[in-house]
């Protein structure tokens, strides 16, 4: 019930028991061989501070699901009483410790024993957590009705750090976590059900095994009817779960469609009154899944790909005044350009990309004497060039005359 925050807390704590730790190792290296300086402590580098405390509450990467997992994350807990003495010897004055040391060898060799027992009991009392043993605690947390609100979101928070590593999203899904967030989705609180949407995609990011229970324990639908919340917040994070469970998983992205999945995207797309962060995540997914088709050659082609006006809020979009969303848009226009089933006409006579592309191309000509802009505005022109390659090469198949 204490959670990680306790435990982080813990951790600074039983700092002074490990200072005394290492200053009685000391103290019987010096015992056992006067010569040696160093005593009978194994000295090495201690980790850094980051590696071992908790980080901020992290950012949600603003592109949906591109960022790879880090596999190599260090886990959260000591796995031994070994890794805790190296980081308090990190963390220590070099001269409290030399101190302390001066004071323990006053202790007879009796006083000594006795002393270290004491320490080590205490230690093993506190011994640090492993990150499973922290989500366990995390759940139980938010499985228990008598425990506050707060207390579920606070839990909530701790689970959004643990998942991130991919070993960690599961073991969740053993420990029965996704019973638990999924349940979450339907509680009475918009943040509860946000943060749990946010878990839920955390955990699913990349990671096909993670998706393919959260997929099978039904929770799609109920993102997709969160996306449709009218807290905007709960929505963002509602759809960030969605692409997350969706990306690269040919079974769900099957799903989202039989939901209706395309009429939501064009929904989002085609309203100019709506939350520029959640059209932002639409257009990234509509990229996306266009991607996904274009990997999977054998797959039909959905009729969605090549709906007039689909096609034509996205090159809508950039003219929006946010070169990221302006971005992202290209970026969707290209890989639906190279689609078999797409015509380049629709693209020209009733979307207007020709216009568009000219537009965005003297807008970027404009960015690039900017000195803060440069780079985006060389980057993006790349892309846009590219579009209009892509474009025209496909409008030049069906424009050409027959001989
Ligand atoms: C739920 O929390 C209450 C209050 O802290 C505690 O007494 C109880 O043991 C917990 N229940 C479970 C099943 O952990
Ligand atoms: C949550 O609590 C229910 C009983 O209230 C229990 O059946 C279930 O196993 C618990 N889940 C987890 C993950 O602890
Ligand atoms: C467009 O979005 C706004 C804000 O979310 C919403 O109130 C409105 O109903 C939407 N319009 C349509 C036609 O869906």
């Amino acid at each position: 019930m204490m959670g990680w925050k306790a435990a982080g807390l813990g951790v600074l704590g039983v700092l002074p028991v490990l200072i005394m730790v290492i200053v009685i190792n000391v103290a019987e290296g010096e015992r056992l061989n006067k010569t040696s300086s160093s005593g009978g402590l194994f000295w090495s580098t201690a980790k850094e501070e980051s590696d071992l405390m908790l980080k901020a509450e992290p950012d949600e990467d603003s592109s949906a699901a591109s960022v790879v997992n880090d596999h190599d994350e260090v886990d959260g807990g000591f796995s031994s009483l070994d890794g805790m003495l190296q980081w308090a010897i990190g963390h220590s004055d070099p001269e409290k410790l030399k101190e302390t040391a001066q004071d323990v060898q006053r202790l007879s060799p009796s006083e000594l024993k006795k002393r270290q027992m004491e320490i080590k009991e205490l230690m093993e009392k506190m011994k640090m957590p492993s990150d499973s043993q922290l989500m366990q605690i995390a759940l139980d947390d938010l499985n228990n009705s008598s425990l506050s609100l707060e207390d579920h979101h606070r839990a909530l928070q701790e689970l959004l750090i643990l998942v991130e590593p991919i070993d960690n999203a599961n073991d969740l899904t053993k420990l029965g976590g996704l019973h638990v967030l999924i349940r979450e989705l339907n509680h009475p609180d918009s943040d509860i059900r946000r943060v749990s949407a946010w878990v839920l995609g955390k955990a699913s990011q990349n990671n096909a095994f993670v998706q393919k229970q959260v997929l099978e324990l039904g929770a799609l639908t109920k993102l997709m009817k969160m996306v449709k919340s009218t807290s905007i917040e709960e929505s963002i994070k509602a759809l960030y779960a969605v692409s997350a469970l969706i990306r690269n998983n040919v079974g769900g992205q099957e799903l989202f469609y039989a939901e209706a999945g395309d009429k939501m995207l064009q929904d989002i797309l085609s309203n100019s009154s709506i939350d520029i962060r959640l059209q932002k995540k639409a257009v990234f997914l509509v990229a996306d899944l266009a991607e996904c088709q274009l990997e999977n050659v054998g797959r039909a082609e959905l009729p969605f790909f090549r709906n007039h006006f689909f096609l034509k809020s996205i090159v809508d979009l950039t003219a929006s005044t946010d070169l990221d969303l302006q971005e992202k848009a290209l970026v969707a226009i290209k890989n639906l350009l190279r689609l078999k089933t797409t015509e380049a006409l629709v693209f020209k006579d009733l979307c207007g990309l020709d216009d568009a592309l000219e537009r965005m191309r003297l807008q970027l000509q404009d960015l690039l004497v900017e000195e803060y802009h440069r780079d985006f505005a060389m980057d993006t022109e790349s892309l846009r060039r590219e579009v209009e390659l892509i474009f025209h090469s496909k409008l030049g198949k069906v424009m050409r005359v027959p001989t």
